[in-house]
């Protein structure tokens, strides 16, 4: 099942105490910062796969962690921006702040896919195809989280289980 691959490649991340909060902030009108986050991993995993199909090379471990830190940035977002405008320009970088002190491997390619997944909204376009991947997937799950899915309870209900475990 794709999600446990997400567990077996974030579970630190799951189960930091800002994650636990990201999955109680609302976003995208119908979801939470963390659902979201899950489903942009998950849109991830099936575009590394299509990339692998074209023969490509890509760390999909990195990218589903990116994937998982990308909008971590967006917690309390009423104290932090502005607007939302400011909010949309400023997030990325606010996420690679948190990410820095959340997770151990924390490096240059981390940084690279979170900071420049807005694009184009911000104007610097991912290089990597992990970030190109987190980019693509974001966007791809902003659009599916504005409609009902059918199994989002079952999977919120295993996320909550690995975030416990
Ligand atoms: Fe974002
Ligand atoms: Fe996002």
């Amino acid at each position: 099942m794709e999600i446990s691959k997400i567990f077996f490649y974030g579970q630190d991340i799951l189960q930091t105490p800002e994650f636990a909060r990201a999955m109680q902030q609302r976003h995208h009108i119908r979801t939470s910062v963390g659902q979201h986050s899950i489903q942009v991993a998950l849109r991830v995993l099936s575009i590394c796969r299509a990339f692998r199909r074209k023969g490509l090379s890509v760390d999909e471990r990195l990218a589903v962690r990116g994937a998982l830190l990308h909008d971590l940035g967006i917690l309390d977002r009423e104290r932090k921006f502005k607007n939302s405008y400011e909010c949309s320009q400023l997030h990325p970088v606010e996420s690679a702040r948190l990410a820095a002190r959340l997770v151990e491997d924390y490096d240059e390619r981390l940084e690279h896919i979170i900071v420049r997944h807005m694009w184009p909204v911000t104007p610097d376009a991912p290089h990597s195809l992990e970030g190109i991947a987190v980019n693509l997937g974001d966007k791809w799950a902003a659009v599916t989280d504005l409609v009902p899915d059918r199994k989002e309870k079952l999977r919120r209900m295993a996320v909550l289980r690995a975030m416990a475990s």
